[in-house]
């Protein structure tokens, strides 16, 4: 394709320099590529299990309602939510996943030229949308320990700040913030700055001095809390994700959002997945015991790892992370390179069923041994 003078001109400042989100081939088709078969993904933080049986279920009943549009209230699943997590269904908003929740808040509070303010490396969508609006962004690295920055956070806010985010735990880190830390980060905030706080992976979280964004909402008018059906219910295919927020910063979202943006499946799906306490308790036994192994494992093979709070984590190669990929990707073991995250020195797994954990460590072990 020509890119033209004119199209240059059209497009909307800060464009210009964004990549697409690696696309990734399906993997039949790197299969028939590679000339390999059964492949395991250990890429994409997703639940390993399968989506919970429960929502499969749910949707089965709803597809003969397909020729209805979503009710754009989300009116049953709102309420499952605030019964659950104990706010009011006026707190809440559903997205198509919550990709798009971080869209807008963008596209609600943001304007053209509007600063943002994030840690480095995070989840990669946060600057490529305030990018993609016009946005400037600020990334403060992480600690060397690998958590957030909060304090570095805190000072790179300008009177021009108008969206902070953090992710909590860290997607790719796995770093997690105490309640303690996040209280006092949370005092430092002025009040003409939106907190985006990040929870999609909260769940998987063992240590209890975390944080949870929902106990600080009361507190916190412009803290708005993200969090996903995407991990924990294995319903990322689906895409249903939900916000909490003061009344008011919801209000202003819904003035953006499209009408229709949680649809009816992902609706059904969502609220019975929040009913399947056996898929639940099974996701984080396979999680912990997965974690335990791999570290275990990993230890005995003399290789770096950053202990973690999510359902996945780094591991630094001595071969480099894009070289451990590509041979790791010959063998039919996905991995993700985090050369992209500023981390070329590691991969980030997700913790995958016995069998693919096994599968990881005997194929890290074959091209250690090759290498
Ligand atoms: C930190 C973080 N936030 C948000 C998302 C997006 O989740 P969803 O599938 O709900 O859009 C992801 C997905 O990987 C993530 O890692």
């Amino acid at each position: 394709m020509i890119k033209t003078t004119a199209m240059k001109n059209l497009i909307r400042e800060g464009i210009e320099d964004l990549v697409p989100y690696p696309p990734g081939k399906p993997i039949e088709e790197l299969e028939r590529e590679l000339g390999i078969k059964g492949s395991i993904k250990l890429a994409s933080n997703e639940n390993p299990l399968g989506p919970s049986p429960m929502a499969v279920s749910a949707i089965m009943d709803k597809v003969h309602t397909l020729n209805r549009y979503p009710d754009g209230s989300g009116f049953y699943l709102k309420e499952k939510i605030a019964e659950k997590c104990k706010v009011s269904a006026g707190q809440i908003i559903l997205g198509n996943g919550s990709d798009e929740l971080i869209e807008l808040l963008i596209r609600t509070f943001l304007s053209t030229g509007d600063h943002a303010v994030q840690a480095f490396p995070s989840f990669l969508v946060y600057e490529k949308a305030i990018k993609g609006a016009g946005g400037r962004m600020s990334s403060v690295p992480i600690l060397s320990d690998f958590r957030i920055d909060l304090k570095g956070i805190a000072r790179a806010i300008t009177p021009e700040t108008k969206l902070v985010f953090v992710n909590n735990p860290n997607n790719p880190t796995g770093s997690a913030i105490s309640k303690g830390e996040m209280a006092s980060f949370l005092n430092e905030i002025p009040d003409h700055v939106i907190v985006a706080l990040d929870e999609a992976y909260i769940e998987f979280v063992s240590d209890d001095s975390v944080s949870s964004g929902l106990e600080l909402l009361e507190g916190h008018p412009l803290l708005f809390v993200l969090r996903t059906f995407s991990k924990l219910y294995g319903l990322a295919g689906l895409r249903i994700g939900y916000g909490f927020g003061s009344g008011e910063v919801v209000d202003y979202m819904n003035r953006v959002r499209q009408p229709f943006n949680a649809n009816a499946l992902a609706q059904a799906a969502a609220i019975a997945a929040m009913d399947d306490a056996e898929f639940v308790s099974r996701t984080l036994s396979v999680i912990r015991e997965g974690l335990q192994y791999l570290y275990k494992s990993l230890e005995e093979l003399g290789v770096e790892y950053v202990p973690t709070q999510a359902n996945f984590f780094l591991i630094k190669m001595p071969l480099g992370g894009k070289k451990t990929y590509e041979l790791m990707l010959r063998e039919g073991v996905i991995v993700r390179a985090m050369d992209s995250f500023g981390l070329p020195d590691y991969i980030r797994i997700n913790v995958g069923l016995r069998e693919e954990n096994e599968r990881f460590i005997r194929t890290l072990r074959k091209i250690s041994e090759v290498n």
